[in-house]
């Protein structure tokens, strides 16, 4: 079933969540264990970080095919715009993200396992323990954009909350009810 303007169908709800969710702790166990070098939470990161991969390009996928959800009410053109910037930011950034850090992590020498299964050879210096890369420029280019773009993915997910508790609490609408799961028109005709 598609999305229609009254109800969004369980497939669009279903991937919004169980992406939304996981990127969110992606990004808070992202930024904790690079701060604090907790070296232990490095590969659950990674691969928890390449398994969503696939569900993001499902996700993507089905955002494209079926069109994004409708306009729930009359809102000015500025809030909109910004809306729509922001879900074009947290789509963009959400396809960035997975692939620049496992090309770092690949082209760094460090490997990429998904929960023990090896799908790149790490490489470490024997007497050293240190990662030899296999293309240090590369990893560094891709350190840097997995930095950069999760610096920007923060600050979409922030507007983007802050947006959806403005509709909630201060228009008191539909938009988050129905990323919920509510088929609204009903909600309120059995009032
Ligand atoms: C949607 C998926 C992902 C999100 C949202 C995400 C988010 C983040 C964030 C916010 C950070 C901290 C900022 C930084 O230093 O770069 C980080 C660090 C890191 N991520 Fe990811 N990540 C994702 C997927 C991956 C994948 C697939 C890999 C590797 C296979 C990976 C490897 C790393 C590594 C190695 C670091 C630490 C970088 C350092 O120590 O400098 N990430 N991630
Ligand atoms: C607690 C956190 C979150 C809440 C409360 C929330 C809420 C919502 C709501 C209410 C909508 C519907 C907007 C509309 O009807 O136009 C929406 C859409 C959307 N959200 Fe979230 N969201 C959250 C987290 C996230 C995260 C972390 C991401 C991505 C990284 C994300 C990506 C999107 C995108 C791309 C849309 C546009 C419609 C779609 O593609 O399904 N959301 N969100």
């Amino acid at each position: 079933m598609r999305d229609t303007k009254e109800k969004l169908s369980n497939l669009t709800i279903f991937l919004h969540w169980a992406v939304g969710l996981t990127i969110i702790a992606l990004v808070v166990v992202g930024i904790y264990m690079d701060e604090n070098e907790v070296f232990w939470l490095y590969p659950i990161h990674k691969s928890i970080g390449v398994l969503i991969f696939a569900v993001i390009i499902v996700r993507v996928y089905w955002r494209f095919v079926n069109g994004w959800p409708q306009l729930i009410t009359g809102y000015k053109a500025v809030e909109h715009n910004l809306a729509r910037i922001v879900h074009w930011v947290l789509i963009i950034t959400m396809i960035i993200m997975p692939i620049s850090g496992f090309i770092m992590s690949g082209a760094g020498g460090y490997g990429v396992s998904v929960f023990g299964l090896e799908i790149i050879a790490a490489q470490f210096d024997p007497i050293v323990k240190e990662a030899i890369p296999h293309n240090a420029a590369l990893a560094g280019f891709m350190g840097e954009t997995h930095e950069i773009s999760g610096w920007t993915m923060i600050a979409a997910i922030v507007l983007h909350i802050a947006g959806a508790i403005k509709h909630h609490f201060i228009n008191k609408d539909n938009v988050l009810r129905r990323m919920l799961g509510k088929n609204y028109t009903k909600t309120s005709s059995t009032k």
